[in-house]
């Protein structure tokens, strides 16, 4: 298949421009910068694209790609950073600027044969974020738009088909960037558009095929969109040798055994083995206060349920898991966007003594083209649209210890918080809405009695990738719904407050 393939020189935008690039169908992979050239033409690539990132070209030991790479004939598109190396490499020079240019700028296109084809308006707004701008441009370049700050911001030479962009066309805040991207990809480089998700599902029911032969799978599923899309693939190719396992660590949403089980049996057709653990892992949690220590140990609970099982009803040859294309690649410089606040502890984390061969079907897709094969595959509606719920469950949302009477009130609060939303018309626009419960205390009245009760915390948050979230600005008619309905029917709960803290500074869950 055609490609495009981003070199990653750690902007944190580098996944961006590959999701922008599959937009256009036009299947594209991003790799680290420093790749040498002997592998990336193993890529086979139309065309290849630098990041930006956040080093400045003459910094000492500033990220370089492979030099060869300028003379291999493929068609390259430099973006901020990568525009930069690009003039630096062609003799050109970089200076760098007084202040910081970031924001919003009016690019005006003075070239429209290549890049810039097909776009009507000759002004755009784009997205700059860059210290470093072109003083002098390399020979043979040809300036084919600026901006108030930069006589340079789109430069190309058409000969050797090398372009450089000063500002990011794979940000939603420029105007016209995916017509750009399109035009680089199938115009400049030539690459035919033949990445389609309904290629995808046949090509990868094919691979899962030939791949396991007539060994057997085993896939955890939790109910989310990853690992149910994940067993639906696996269960299209092999059939029987598949065995599904959802795990119930008693820290799950409320009815969720039953809705996973009426999805999988009922539904998908995909019989369903549950493991009912929750004692198990509830005495694991006894006088643990600690976010972190609670998230170990949920962790090597699961893992150690996981092998029980997996020894009991084997043996298995394959653990197949639904892991994506962002946590396959790690980024170039920066080692990824974010560093660890909070350990994530999943099915991704299963132990490695199980000697079982990976089978990942979903490792080159994105969350949104997961969401369109979970179509194709005619995944239920309520799989496709419910809320990310983490991995260790109700533990990061209750403060303190985990205890019985504290489930009980995270699980009915939460619940109400959903009913209300999706009574409102308000759930399908917002990344979570769930409670919280700790052990403060405040008083209440209950007919004429004073008594010292449990507050419960709500917290809606809207985001696109949950990297950052912004609190939801409800309705107070929801507020008060959610309020008087939650101190009315749970018991032992008689205040009721609203979290409205963004990330950052604060985190999604609590723990
Ligand atoms: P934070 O709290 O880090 O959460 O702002 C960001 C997003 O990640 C989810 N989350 C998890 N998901 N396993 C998961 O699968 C986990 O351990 C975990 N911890 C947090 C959280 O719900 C939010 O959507």
């Amino acid at each position: 298949m055609d490609k495009i393939v981003v070199l990653d020189f750690g902007s944190q935008y580098s996944h961006l421009i590959c999701r922008r690039v599959r937009d256009s169908n036009v299947y594209c992979e991003l790799v680290p910068y420093n790749l040498p050239l002997d592998k990336i033409m193993d890529l086979d690539p139309k065309g290849i694209i630098f990041s930006g990132g956040p080093a400045s070209v003459y910094a000492k030991d500033s990220p370089k790609p492979d030099s060869k790479i300028f003379e291999a004939g493929i068609p390259i598109l430099g973006i901020c950073y990568g525009h930069q190396l690009i003039i630096d490499h062609y003799n050109g020079k970089i200076k760098r600027v007084d202040k910081r240019e970031y924001g919003n700028s009016s690019l005006e296109i003075s070239d429209k044969t290549n890049l810039f084809r097909n776009i009507q308006s000759d002004t755009l707004k784009c997205w700059m974020s860059h210290s470093d701008a072109a003083e002098i441009l390399p020979e043979g370049f040809k300036i084919l738009g600026k901006t108030n700050s930069s006589f340079s911001a789109a430069i190309g030479n058409n000969e050797r088909k090398v372009f450089g962009l000063q500002f990011h066309p794979e940000v939603a805040h420029t105007e016209s960037g995916d017509i750009i991207l399109n035009n680089f990809a199938k115009v400049i480089s030539r690459a035919s558009p033949e990445w389609s998700m309904t290629n995808f599902v046949e090509t990868i029911t094919n691979e899962i095929k030939s791949k396991t032969k007539d060994e057997r799978v085993l896939c955890a599923v939790s109910g989310g969109i990853d690992s149910t899309t994940c067993a639906v693939l696996i269960s299209k190719a092999i059939k029987n040798n598949l065995k599904c396992v959802f795990v119930d660590n008693g820290l799950l949403r409320e009815n969720e055994k039953e809705t996973v089980q009426e999805i999988f049996n009922e539904k998908l057709k995909i019989p369903l083995s549950v493991v009912d653990a929750s004692e198990r892992f509830q005495k694991k949690l006894e006088k643990i206060t600690d976010p972190e220590v609670k998230r170990k140990k949920i962790g090597e609970e699961f893992a150690r349920v996981f092998t029980e099982f997996a020894e009991n009803e084997g043996p298995f040859h394959w653990l197949a898991q639904g892991t994506l294309y962002p946590d396959v690649i790690e980024s170039g410089v920066s080692g990824g966007p974010a560093t660890v606040i909070k350990t994530h502890h999943n099915v991704g984390g299963l132990p490695e003594w199980l000697h079982l061969k990976v089978l990942e079907p979903l490792r080159f897709l994105y969350k949104d083209e997961v969401r369109n094969v979970a179509r194709i595959l005619g995944i239920p509606q309520d799989i496709l649209n419910r809320h990310p719920f983490p991995g260790p469950g109700l533990a990061v949302r209750i403060i303190g210890e985990v205890t019985p009477e504290k489930i009980r009130i995270v699980r009915r609060a939460s619940k109400i918080v959903e009913d209300i939303l999706i009574e409102d018309k308000l759930y399908d626009k917002v990344w979570q809405a769930f409670a919280i419960v700790g052990d403060d205390r405040a008083v209440g009245i209950l007919g004429d009695e004073r008594l010292e009760a449990r507050i419960v915390t709500i917290r809606v948050m809207e985001s696109v990738d949950a990297m950052t979230a912004d609190w939801v600005r409800l309705p107070n008619d929801t507020l008060e719904k959610i309020s008087s309905r939650i101190t009315n029917e749970i018991e032992n709960v008689a205040w009721v407050t609203y979290a409205i803290s963004s990330k950052p500074p604060s985190t999604i869950e609590p723990q």
